[in-house]
């Protein structure tokens, strides 16, 4: 059977942070099935904001901006699920996160959308507040936006009151759920 390869984008600003913590666990999970992983700290790379000039619809180059944001397509173009993993902040995904999601624009025009259409994805957050009202309104962003791009809402893991840097290492649960979220994407 083909591996399957996962690529994870982490979309904290903080390193090692419980989001990270996560993301390395559910990669974890895949690979102990087999799976390719992959990951990319979006905090060290640079992304620039789009700005909605159009160029990415014209022939040629994917993108005005010839950043990290081109490596990511081809990253994205050769692989076959991805995790998009962020913090809540402010009740959305963090300002990385969404400048790298508003350059996926690039795969809405006629060449571009067959390098996603029909791949998973998979949503991953950590959040201080108690509950799940804090993460809804990033979750339906991450619904209607893998939707728009036609890809398949795979799963997610979304845990509340992890607000330390610590936090998710410090419960158990929270990590092995993370690798078996991994593990089911043999
Ligand atoms: C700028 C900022 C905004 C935040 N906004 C929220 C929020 O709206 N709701 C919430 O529950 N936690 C919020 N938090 C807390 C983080 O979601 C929490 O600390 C999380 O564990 C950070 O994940 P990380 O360790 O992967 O960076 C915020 C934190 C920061 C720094």
């Amino acid at each position: 059977m083909q591996k399957r390869k996962i690529i994870a984008f982490l979309g904290s600003p903080r390193p090692r942070g419980n989001t990270d913590t996560l993301a390395e666990c559910v990669l974890e999970g895949a690979r102990e099935v087999g799976c390719e992983t992959q990951s990319f700290a979006l905090r060290a790379l640079k992304v620039h904001p789009c700005t909605g000039c159009g160029y990415c619809w014209k022939k040629g180059k994917p993108c005005i901006f010839e950043d990290d944001g081109t490596r990511l397509y081809d990253a994205m173009a050769r692989s076959d699920v991805f995790l998009f993993a962020t913090p809540v902040y402010w009740y959305g995904p963090t300002a990385i996160m969404k400048a790298f999601i508003d350059r996926l624009v690039v795969f809405n025009k006629p060449e571009g959308r067959p390098l996603v259409k029909g791949k998973a994805a998979l949503l991953i957050s950590a959040w201080e507040e108690r509950g799940m009202k804090a993460v809804e309104p990033m979750v339906r962003l991450f619904e209607l936006s893998f939707e728009y791009l036609e890809l398949r809402f795979e799963g997610n893991l979304l845990l509340d009151e992890l607000g330390p840097k610590d936090a998710a290492i410090e419960r158990p649960g929270a990590l092995e759920s993370a690798r078996a979220l991994g593990r089911s994407l043999v």
